[in-house]
């Protein structure tokens, strides 16, 4: 398995013309479509109409240039997009999972998808061990007969852990389980795919969009994986119906056509940041730094040329230190004190009690999560040095150097 792989340039290489020769795909805001011969909608309902659309719930063009881009990106034979990065986490898992089944995940995970693991699924009677991802022996260890899946993300919201893809995936295989790995943190700069993960999920909100103007997700996986989660008697996309809507694909696509300059902007800013992090002594965590736990396993599992992403975060110790921090932040303008990331300004949340605060206290601390963890997405910010002299002159004013 290669780490050599160019997503960037898999896009680029794309040709998806509009009417009259556009240069972008023409939208196709129509929700249903119309049949010359009666056959061939027949046809399309059995799936066995090449070229053909039924309704948009099933597929729709907009939305298929923009799963052909996000295949092209991820190595994988096709893909599937849904309105938000939820809807496909639990599209792809629920296709999976039957009642009864287990799954073992990473006890850090995005917050939504932790609730979801574990407040959602018992309802099926889906059994879910949650797990130290770094820790090998005890991915092992949980395996049962009935295990399913298991699930990571590759740069782990807000630990930063990096998951040692191909060695989970060599497990998952042996025992015939499938590997479903969220790569939204980290898109172009890993691809899980490639180094042996079944299905890619992605929040689109986040780095693929860059735009912060919409809610969105993507399934990358197998033709067939794509057929069955689309099939109209059985299919989760097509039963629940989770789609996106065809406007926001074809936006999001001509955000993709600049994935790859905005993965390298945000990680050199956020290496800028990690190096001055570094220099006021400050307790920080990027996997860029030789100072990550996992710096060598990340090295390994990375793309070439798209930096090591932009997120980057530092330990206050205590929310009490963190939300003045962070509300001087805001009013100096270094970014905006919101949750989620992926956007051209710098956004910063205290991830214990946002993004993580499904995760319940104690579980925060078995894990390491501080209350004091003020997550950053470092922007595309022009000039990050100013950006630092203002965050160090938040840390100065409040007294915390
Ligand atoms: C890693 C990760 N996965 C999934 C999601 C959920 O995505 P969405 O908000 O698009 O549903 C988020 C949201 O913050 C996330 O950070």
């Amino acid at each position: 398995m290669s780490k050599k792989y160019d997503p960037a340039t898999a896009v680029q290489k794309l040709e998806q013309f509009g009417e009259f020769g556009g240069v972008n795909p023409s939208i196709t805001d129509s929700a249903t479509y119309s049949f010359l011969e009666e056959n061939t909608m027949i046809d399309a309902f059995h799936g066995e109409a090449e070229g053909c659309f039924l309704y948009s719930r099933h597929w729709n063009p907009s939305n298929k240039y923009l799963s052909d881009a996000l295949a092209a990106m991820e190595g994988t034979e096709s893909a599937w997009v849904t309105a938000s990065g939820m809807a496909a986490i639990t599209t792809a898992i629920l296709q999976i999972c039957n009642a009864g089944d287990h799954i073992i995940t990473s006890v850090t995970t995005y917050g939504g998808t932790f609730a979801f693991l574990k407040n959602y699924v018992k309802k099926f009677n889906i059994e879910v061990t949650f797990v130290n991802i770094s820790d090998i022996e005890s991915i092992k260890k949980a395996i049962k007969p009935n295990t399913k899946v298991i699930y990571t993300e590759s740069m782990t919201n807000p630990m930063l852990q990096i998951s040692d893809i191909p060695t989970i995936s060599k497990i998952a295989h042996e025992h015939d389980i499938k590997l479903l790995v969220d790569n939204t943190f980290t898109p172009m700069v890993i691809s899980p795919f490639k180094l042996g993960a079944d299905v890619v999920v992605y929040s689109m909100t986040k780095f693929i969009n860059g735009k912060n103007d919409c809610v969105a997700g993507a399934i990358c996986a197998s033709e067939q994986f794509i057929n069955d989660i689309s099939n109209v008697n059985d299919g989760t996309a097509m039963l629940l119906g989770p789609v996106l809507d065809p406007l926001r694909s074809s936006s999001i696509l001509k955000n993709m056509g600049t994935l790859h300059i905005r993965m390298v902007q945000h990680g050199k800013n956020a290496m800028y940041l990690a190096h001055k992090f570094k220099e006021i002594g400050l307790k920080f965590n990027y996997p860029g730094m030789p100072e990550h736990p996992q710096h060598e396993l990340m090295n390994s599992l990375m793309n070439d040329g798209f930096g090591y992403s932009g997120i980057i975060a530092i330990d206050l110790e205590t929310s009490e230190k963190a939300t003045p921090f962070m509300e001087l932040m805001q009013e100096k303008g270094v970014g905006y004190h919101a949750v989620s990331l992926g956007y051209f300004k710098t956004l910063f949340s205290n991830s214990g009690r946002s993004t993580s605060s499904e995760v319940p206290l104690e579980i925060q601390k078995e894990m390491g999560l501080s209350p004091g963890l003020v997550r950053f997405s470092v922007g595309l910010d022009h000039d990050i040095e100013n950006t630092f002299k203002l965050i160090k002159s938040c840390l100065d004013e409040l007294g915390y150097l």
